[in-house]
């Protein structure tokens, strides 16, 4: 990708530039660059072994707590240690240009909140919050918890704690999936960055979005099926790219008169 004189960085500026109502749809390529790992180009070190269902469903939680715990402690070491990057700033910026902006996110991070951003959508949940697997209560985690092998016992039942991100065969919260439905079906312009469009129902909401009119711009740099639908497909590093665009849209904004929309 070339610099600001690409033509795709000025049709996605002047898509987003006319955009009345924007839904952005994230997923971990957006926090790669923060250093997070993504899923499927599998992390490196002591995890690559296990298949991410075997650390991210209920099977494999009643196998080995313990494993499942440690993996999600080192995770959220690794959120913890992260700062957001310059693609989180620039959705950050973007909400706050836009006439509605709404943040649909498959990440458990809070990279985009710690980026500014404020009407955030968390599809899979939070890794930074914890809850009783039996009875649901929620959990303040202690640092000695936090460091400890084993999952803590809920003070309530006595029941195993667990992070409270959705695992494989697990229903994402209904409230926030309906929200981001409704939001996809009334935006006329949806951003998608960094996903592989692979998991669902969060993979539909591009297909919502376009069935009912909008636009589509997708930043990533793999093509996927997400790129094969889109309007304009930015290929590379979203820390790289949405800074250009984002520019694009302020310089839209701020000085020319609002351009007829691209054909
Ligand atoms: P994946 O690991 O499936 O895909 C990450 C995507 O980010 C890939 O398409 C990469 O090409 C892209 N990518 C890598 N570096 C990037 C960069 N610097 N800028 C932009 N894109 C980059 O992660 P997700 O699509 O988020 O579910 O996975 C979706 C869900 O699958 C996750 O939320 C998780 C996992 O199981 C739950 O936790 C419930």
């Amino acid at each position: 990708m070339t610099g600001s004189a690409d033509p795709r960085i000025e049709k996605a500026a002047q898509l987003l530039a006319h955009a009345q109502r924007i839904v952005c749809l994230t997923g971990a390529g957006v926090s790669a660059e923060s250093g997070v790992a993504t899923f499927r180009n599998a992390e490196t070190g002591l995890w690559s072994q296990f298949a991410p269902q075997q650390l991210a469903s209920q099977e494999g939680f009643s196998a080995d707590p313990g494993l499942v715990w440690r993996w999600y402690m080192h995770r959220l070491d690794m959120v913890e240690r992260a700062w957001p990057n310059a693609g989180h700033d620039a959705l950050a910026a973007l909400e706050r240009l836009a006439a509605s902006f709404t943040l649909v996110t498959q990440n458990v991070d809070d990279l985009h909140e710690r980026a500014g951003s404020r009407r955030i959508l968390h599809l899979h949940g939070r890794i930074s919050r914890f809850h009783c697997n039996r009875c649901h209560f929620e959990h303040d985690l202690l640092p000695s918890e936090r460091r400890a092998s084993e999952p803590p016992a809920c003070h309530n039942c006595g029941g195993l704690i667990r992070p409270s991100v959705v695992w494989f065969g697990e229903n994402l919260p209904r409230r926030v999936l309906d929200h981001a439905w409704r939001e996809a079906e009334r935006c006329d312009l949806l951003l998608v960055v960094g996903t592989s469009g692979v998991v669902y129902p969060a993979a539909h909401l591009p297909l919502v979005a376009k069935q009912s009119g909008a636009r589509i711009v997708d930043v990533n740099p793999e093509p996927s099926e997400i790129s094969a639908l889109a309007d304009v497909f930015l290929q590379g590093p979203s820390g790289e790219l949405l800074p250009q665009v984002t520019q694009h849209v302020r310089i839209l904004q701020g000085g020319a008169q609002k351009q007829p929309p691209p054909e």
